[in-house]
């Protein structure tokens, strides 16, 4: 369970989030909202990129005290909305420098690096470099990524913007083993409300940093301010 209690970031004069609150239990949760509404801000806050006041917890741990590579070695992962892969660097070395800063023995980081592999079904780009992958291929290295090392939070930002349907559909299959493979919490942020909709059991929405709406994602989805922000339907539109 991922809680989120009065999240507030400022940047200047911007309140960027404005004292969000949001108790995410299910294991994959949505984060919606338009441009600019502080889906990547909320990101950043619980990576600990930024300053901000409130409360981020996990069950009943905090992470408000760590840095983001504390944060990392305790099991936070994400992934961003470019692909962070080194390219020069091959799939496989990309996946061994996560589990490099890891507090884990060479074989578990080994075994770790060996099971992203087999889960994201992805032996045959294990030794190309990064730079010769496609988009989608390199979504599929990241999705990797983020499950090395028993993560306890997995946050994706836009896993599937640019990709194909097709691509799309595999790789929300692949999300929704997440939990299975490995017991975190994952929240993802996508435009696509029809991935958003298949695969988040529950989902936040933010307009201008606040929270409109938060809940099952069918029912939020199907709430008239959620509409009329989101979706560009008039509120009160008959
Ligand atoms: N580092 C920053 N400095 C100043 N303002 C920022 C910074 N990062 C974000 N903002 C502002 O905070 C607000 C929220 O931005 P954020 O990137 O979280 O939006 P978003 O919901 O992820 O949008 P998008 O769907 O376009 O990715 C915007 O007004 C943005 O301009
Ligand atoms: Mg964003």
């Amino acid at each position: 369970m991922i809680t989120l209690n009065n999240l507030t970031v400022r940047f200047g004069g911007v309140t960027a989030l404005d004292a969000i609150s949001a108790q995410f239990c299910q294991p994959i949760s949505g984060i919606i909202g338009p441009n600019g509404a502080g889906k990547t801000t909320t990101m950043n806050a619980i990576s600990g990129f930024l300053d901000y006041q409130g409360v981020i917890n996990w069950n009943d741990e905090t992470v408000d005290d760590l840095n983001p590579f504390k944060r990392t070695r305790w099991g936070l992962r994400r992934s961003f909305q470019k692909e962070q892969i080194a390219d020069d660097l091959s799939v496989l070395d990309n996946l061994q420098a996560i589990a490099d800063n890891l507090p884990l023995s060479r074989s578990e980081k080994r075994a770790e690096v060996e099971h992203a592999i087999e889960s994201m079904s992805i032996a045959p780009l294990a030794n190309r470099k990064a730079e010769s992958l496609n988009a989608y291929e390199k979504r599929l290295a990241d999705l990797g990524r983020c499950i090395i090392g028993n993560p306890k939070i997995i946050m994706l930002d836009e896993p599937c913007g640019g990709l194909q349907q097709e691509e799309t559909d595999h790789l929300g299959e692949l999300i929704l083993k997440i939990p299975e493979l490995t017991g975190a919490n994952t929240l993802i942020i996508d435009h696509d409300v029809d991935l958003i909709s298949r695969i988040c059991t529950e989902t936040l929405v933010l307009d201008f940093g606040k929270r409109i709406a938060f809940g099952e994602t069918a029912n939020v989805l199907a709430d008239p301010k959620v509409k009329a922000a989101y979706l560009g339907v008039e509120e009160d539109a008959k």
